[in-house]
């Protein structure tokens, strides 16, 4: 059976009380917390920067090393890639569409330390990693269109899903890299089998969790949704 990890998205969480919620889907058994930074620029919406970041940072790390999965929304990219770096980001992942020069993006989050990233809106296709995937950490690929959480999950991404997932195999098996399958937007306890079936292997989730009233009970729920996907 593939790893599975589940990545709650603070963008749900109640922002009055962001440490208190961190530290709740940690301990109801998060695999990574999801960052969502919006620059009302790129996409119509605005959020959080690198001060947070520190700040959610400070407020885990001294009890769990869980990654901090950084998702940039933001033109352009590089000036703000240290920043975060410096605040405590594990992973930064970008938008094609964002960045002048998507090879030097990917060397210079490398070179500040973080695992590198790129998202696929819906309509982005994946020609866009020909030159690319095999630098790559990870491949988000978003089921909604960035902005906005509790959205649908649009359902031709598990066309894509499928395909991205042959590819990212076909990059284990000639070198040996692992890259993360990751899906963002409208992901639920009732969808989550078929995105791992098509080939995901990690999946963030806002609104699923964060306005749920038990957080640890449906995070279990996901994973036996996903143990039943094999
Ligand atoms: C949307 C964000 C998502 C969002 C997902 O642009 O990237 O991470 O929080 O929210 P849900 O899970 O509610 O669709
Ligand atoms: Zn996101």
């Amino acid at each position: 059976m593939r790893t599975y990890r589940i990545a709650p998205s603070i963008l749900s969480a109640d922002f009055a009380r962001l440490g208190d919620e961190v530290n709740a889907v940690v301990a109801a058994g998060a695999d990574m917390i999801h960052f969502d930074v919006m620059d009302n620029h790129y996409v119509p919406n605005l959020t959080v920067g690198p001060l947070v970041c520190e700040a959610v940072c400070k407020t885990l790390r001294p009890v769990t090393d869980i990654p901090i999965d950084v998702h940039l929304m933001v033109r352009p990219v590089d000036r703000i890639v240290p920043d975060f770096a410096n605040a405590g980001a594990s992973i930064v992942s970008f938008h094609p569409e964002a960045s002048e020069h998507v090879d030097r993006t990917i060397g210079l989050i490398h070179e500040s330390g973080c695992k590198a990233g790129l998202v696929l809106n819906p309509a982005t296709p994946l020609s866009v990693l020909d030159h690319v995937l095999h630098k790559l950490d990870l491949v988000l690929v978003m089921s909604v269109n960035p902005g906005f959480g509790g959205q649908q999950f649009i359902l031709h991404a598990l066309e894509k899903i499928r395909m991205l997932r042959e590819r990212i195999d076909a990059i284990a098996a000639q070198s040996g890299r692992a890259v993360m399958l990751e899906v963002d937007g409208g992901v639920k306890v009732d969808n989550i089998a078929a995105i791992a079936r098509a080939g995901a292997d990690t999946f963030v989730a806002g609104s699923a969790i964060f306005a749920s009233h038990d957080y640890a009970s449906t995070i279990a729920a996901m994973r036996d949704a996903l143990a039943s996907a094999g």
